[in-house]
């Protein structure tokens, strides 16, 4: 018998498909590894299995109205949305991802989904075609980029005679992905992070501005890595098309100077700050209030020199751990250790631009790390959410002060 599941809360959620009996299977193997199980079934759910099959299992009530009161001062939805770790819907159906997606909580299940901060696994099963659906596809990667765990679903000949993939996950594979989140290290507990992401804008004019193509993917990868692993997050960021990872505190901002104000107010308290952003060296001296009609044939611009923000972390600092990024075109881990030394920096992680999947307009990154002490680390071609949790790893090995405060 697995340990990991001892004592664990599980709230398993119950949709409306053929594979609700499957869940059956799931909460009697959960209970038997000494979890704790309570379930929520939606009303179609019970169209395809009687919630006393649940209750008997679980040993729990089965919850499925929003307004019973059994005999309760609290309200369901959230109180099972506190008591939950881990909150698995098993099987899930393109319906409760939709719902979950677009903010709509309508039913006991998709309001505890939207109350919880637990960790929220869903494995779809479904027909094929429904299942490929570009509308139901574009949902998952949405909640996937949110912090959503999924499980994929098998392939094989589905109960409606359809061959294709589809099929909920084995048994297994659920049991694993469950096990899996409460295995998975919380060693930044306790830890205050800041991360910066994305480009500044630098204003002309109102409807004109200078920026770059940073897309903010490895700074909300990074956010995303260190509320997983239990820290408290601070996202500040430029102007970006991602929604906010979950359980991170995120700010938005638009020039170098307004990152630079919303930094210095959250310094103080960080212990470690991943500054991510590729913030404007300039913006354009004058600013003009309406917008500059053309007139002659060139229009010449004045820049000035915008603070570096990632200097004045380091000449502020005390007991954090500053980790700059540097990305460069040439002569990479010379220009990286020179900033290193400018910017009384702890770490800096180095990528050159030109090397495929490095740099700020990929899914991957690729990069070497260097330490105070001139310790060279590569980082291996990574998608950015795994890249980010092994550069993680690297730091926090390195740094005795934040081990110690997680401990
Ligand atoms: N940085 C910052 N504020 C700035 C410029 C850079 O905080 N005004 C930070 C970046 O977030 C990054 C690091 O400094 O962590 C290095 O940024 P980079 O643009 O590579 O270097 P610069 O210092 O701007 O030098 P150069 O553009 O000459 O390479």
């Amino acid at each position: 018998m697995s340990r990991v599941l001892k004592d664990k809360k599980i709230v398993i959620g119950i949709t409306g498909g053929i594979a609700a009996y499957k869940a059956a299977e799931l909460v009697s193997s959960l209970v038997k590894q000494g979890a704790l199980v309570k379930t929520i079934m939606t009303k179609n759910a019970m169209e395809f299995i009687s919630p006393l099959t649940f209750e008997t299992l679980s040993g729990n009530p089965v919850y499925y109205d929003m307004f019973s009161r059994a005999g309760s001062w609290e309200i369901d939805h959230i109180s099972l949305a506190k008591w939950a770790d881990v909150l698995a819907v098993v099987p899930a159906t393109a319906n409760i991802i939709g719902k979950v997606c677009h903010g709509i909580a309508d039913d006991l299940l998709s309001t505890t989904i939207m109350a919880t901060q637990a960790q929220v696994i869903f494995a779809p099963a479904m027909n094929t075609n429904m299942y490929n659906n570009p509308i139901v596809q574009g949902n998952i990667e949405a909640l996937k980029k949110k912090g959503y765990f999924f499980i994929s679903p098998a392939e094989g000949r589905l109960a409606c005679g359809d061959v294709g993939e589809g099929k909920l996950a084995g048994l297994d594979d659920i049991l694993q992905a469950i096990s899996g989140y409460f295995s998975r290290k919380q060693d930044l507990k306790g830890i205050r992070v800041l991360v910066t992401a994305g480009p500044t804008r630098e204003y002309l004019d109102p409807v004109r501005f200078i920026s770059n193509p940073s897309t903010g993917k490895m700074g909300f990868a990074i956010a995303a890595a260190c509320a997983g692993r239990g820290a408290d997050v601070d996202l500040v960021a430029g102007p970006v098309n991602l929604s906010p990872p979950i359980n991170v505190n995120m700010h938005s901002v638009e020039t170098a100077r307004d990152m630079y104000d919303k930094v210095m107010e959250l310094y103080p308290a960080c212990d470690i700050v991943f500054k991510t952003a590729a913030v404007g060296d300039y913006r354009p001296e004058t600013y003009h209030d309406q917008k500059i009609k053309k007139g002659s044939s060139q229009l010449v611009l004045t820049l000035v020199k915008n603070p570096d923000i990632l200097q004045e972390l380091g000449k502020r600092k005390k007991e954090q751990i500053l980790v700059g990024f540097a990305a460069e075109t040439q002569n990479v881990a010379e220009y990286a250790r020179e900033k290193m030394q400018q910017k009384n920096l702890d770490f800096i992680l180095a990528n050159d631009i030109t090397e495929s999947g490095a740099g700020f307009m990929n899914d991957t990154n690729k990069g070497v790390l260097i330490t105070h002490e001139g310790e060279i680390v590569e980082i291996p071609l990574l998608d950015k959410n795994e890249f980010a949790h092994r550069m993680i790893d690297e730091v926090l090995k390195r740094s005795p002060r934040l081990a110690a405060k997680t401990n």
